[in-house]
């Protein structure tokens, strides 16, 4: 099934878990892949891994948090694709901290790179999407919904992906461009993990939410992407997919 025959992707965060796992997923479909990601040495990896086609991937380092960076990768992934018909936002960061030990920098750059990043590729990809076929597809988390200790500031900066993408999703539906956050739970990727909570304190919830289908592995949720960026999803906009494995069923 080549959903994603010739179909021209700019996807950001391509250099590791999901991203990556999105576009070995997406060029496996036929997409024309232009990857993003502030580490050249995950891209040069990803890349190796999409080298057999039968879509094909060109890379960029770039930094989603810096607003001329985007403008340029944006620029330049049309044209290198001659075009943009599908924009998936991957890249983003996680940090866990005690409310007590919460600085004005670490909800800064959390914001930055999630919330501001996922922005301004929307805005600067828009004007290239098609109308009636373009479609966004932004990560969230499932953390944007659901309480989680020690993850005040990274689930802000979710929640606010979450809301900017179904705002979006009204702002351009008369263009017939789809906006769809995609909301992942607990993924095996080096984001996230028991080795990301704070030592010493008292980390039993997790226990307690571990979901009934465990913890996903990355191409779970390139998989729901590749749904969420395709023509099966073509009724789909401004509504949240989470696929977080049952963990608040
Ligand atoms: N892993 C999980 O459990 C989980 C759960 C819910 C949501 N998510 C979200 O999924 C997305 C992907 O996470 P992952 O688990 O694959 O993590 P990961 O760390 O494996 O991949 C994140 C990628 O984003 C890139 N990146 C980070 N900052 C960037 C920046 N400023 N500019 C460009 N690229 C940048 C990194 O270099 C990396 O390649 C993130 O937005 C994350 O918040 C992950």
């Amino acid at each position: 099934m080549n959903r994603f025959d010739r179909v021209k992707v700019l996807l950001t965060g391509a250099g590791s878990g999901i991203g990556r796992a999105t576009a070995l997923r997406l060029v496996s479909e036929g997409a024309e892949v232009y990857a993003v990601d502030l580490s050249g040495a995950g891209l040069a990896e990803t890349a190796a891994a999409a080298g057999g086609g039968p879509g094909r991937i060109l890379t960029r380092t770039a930094d989603a948090a810096d607003e001329a960076a985007v403008v340029e990768a944006v620029r330049a992934a049309a044209d290198g694709l001659g075009g943009i018909d599908v924009l998936v936002n991957v890249a983003g960061i996680h940090r866990t901290t005690p409310i007590e030990q919460l600085t004005v920098a670490d909800m800064e750059q959390l914001f930055r790179v999630n919330t501001v990043g996922t922005a301004l590729f929307c805005r600067e990809a828009l004007p290239h999407l098609p109308h009636g076929s373009g479609v966004i597809v932004n990560v969230a988390s499932s953390a944007a919904a659901h309480g989680n200790p020690y993850m005040t500031a990274y689930a802000a900066s979710k929640g606010a992906v979450l809301g900017f993408s179904l705002s979006l999703a009204a702002e351009v539906a008369h263009q017939g461009i789809r906006v769809v956050p995609v909301s992942p739970g607990s993924v095996a990727t080096p984001l996230a993990g028991p080795h990301v909570l704070p030592a010493g304190l008292d980390t039993s919830y997790y226990g307690r939410i571990r979901a009934p289908f465990g913890t996903a592995e990355p191409e779970q949720i390139a998989g729901v992407i590749a749904f969420a960026a395709s023509r099966d999803a073509g009724y789909l906009t401004g509504a949240e997919i989470r696929a977080d494995g049952g963990s608040h069923i």
